[in-house]
């Protein structure tokens, strides 16, 4: 991360962009463009000189440039660009590809892309970034930006259409502004956010993929059941509270994991249903006993999740069992802890 501040998403996740490509492909990593990038390919929409923001390993912009435009992709992961370089070798398209920062964009282009970028950035940033972008945008010239939008299923760094018309307010036309879908791996996005410390954005993730399972998984491993009880201040998502098991994954409770039916206790409980609570929890016990002596470490965060579950029912109406279960509590072993957008074409105005 030579000469630069980290960035607030960087921050966030407690390591620099770079890591992300370290350990196989990234979870926006398809390995092809984005299809609303070969459609707007398809259809003319870039022209000129291309810059391709924040292009990680390439694929977008190795697609213009096979159909004959001027490419250049920056991004400030070296991995990624190296990677990028690879590809544009073994394919024989003449993209360039420079490690940089979009905040501090050179140079001057008929049309940029940000396909994922803008919105991994704060406020602070963005306004940053948007000027960056004009200071290398040809009047005349287009943005085409791709970001999560704040609908549901939201996608990890959400973006309002006014907080898109706030950025671009001065000094750029929004030309067409349309719900698009994203190619992404939910499933593997929520393993990687999970094993990048980002727990809600891979617990809306998993949701979002209709895995019921992981997204347990990651809630029971992790100690976060206090969240799904409200017990602890909550940044997991409200629908894990509001579906059951069978909502997300068209399965009945008692084909799942102990992980499953600990979850759906805490969300059944949160939404007052007691009886199905119980039926949950009695689940989560017998499929407890099931486990092998060797997944001890599994065992005993699923326990605790068991035991907080049992507090937080207990409390009001037995405060005795609330208080066996807290000291079940203290007996846990210590452990440690471990993408549809909007598309939005911006014209510039001059
Ligand atoms: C969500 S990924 C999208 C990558 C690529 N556009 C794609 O669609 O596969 C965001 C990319 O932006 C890059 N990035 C983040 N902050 C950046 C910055 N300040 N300047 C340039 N690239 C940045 C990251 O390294 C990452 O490759």
């Amino acid at each position: 991360m030579s000469g630069r501040p980290p960035t607030s998403h960087e921050r966030r996740a407690g390591a620099p962009w770079d890591a992300s490509y370290a350990g196989g492909p990234a979870p926006w990593d398809t390995g092809e463009p984005q299809p609303v990038v070969v459609r707007l390919a398809r259809e003319g929409g870039f022209a000129g000189a291309v810059l391709d923001a924040g292009c990680g390993t390439g694929e977008n912009a190795l697609h213009i440039a096979a159909r004959g435009l001027r490419v250049i992709g920056v991004d400030v992961a070296e991995t990624a660009i190296s990677i990028a370089r690879e590809k544009a070798e073994q394919r024989g398209v003449p993209a360039a590809f420079e490690v940089g920062d979009a905040l501090h964009l050179g140079g001057v282009f008929d049309t940029v892309l940000d396909c994922g970028l803008f919105h991994t950035f704060d406020d602070d940033e963005r306004r940053e970034y948007v000027a960056s972008l004009a200071s290398v945008t040809r009047p005349g010239g287009h943005l085409y930006l791709l970001c999560f939008r704040d609908a549901e299923p939201k996608g990890p760094h959400p973006v309002s259409e006014d907080e898109l018309r706030t950025a671009f307010a001065q000094g750029w036309r929004i030309v067409s502004l349309d719900p698009e879908r994203v190619d992404t791996r939910f499933g593997r996005a929520a393993a990687w956010l999970g094993e990048h410390g980002l727990l809600a954005e891979a617990v809306r993730h998993a949701l979002t993929a209709g895995d019921w399972c992981y997204a347990s998984r990651l809630v029971v491993h992790q100690l976060a059941i206090g969240q799904v009880l409200a017990l602890t201040e909550a940044r997991l998502p409200g629908e894990l509270v509001r579906l059951t098991p069978a909502d997300v994954r068209g399965l009945p409770l008692h084909s799942l994991d102990p992980e499953s039916a600990l979850v759906a206790a805490a969300a059944a409980l949160r939404r007052g249903e007691e009886p199905a609570c119980a039926k949950a929890l009695e689940l989560a016990d017998r499929l407890l006993g099931e486990l092998p002596h060797e997944e001890a470490d599994r065992i005993a965060r699923c326990r605790l999740s068991h035991a907080v579950i049992r507090m937080a029912r207990d409390r009001c109406r037995d405060p005795q069992a609330a208080r066996a279960a807290a000291a079940d509590t203290e007996e846990m072993p210590g452990t440690t802890v471990a993408l549809k957008r909007p598309f939005s074409r911006v014209c510039r105005c001059w």
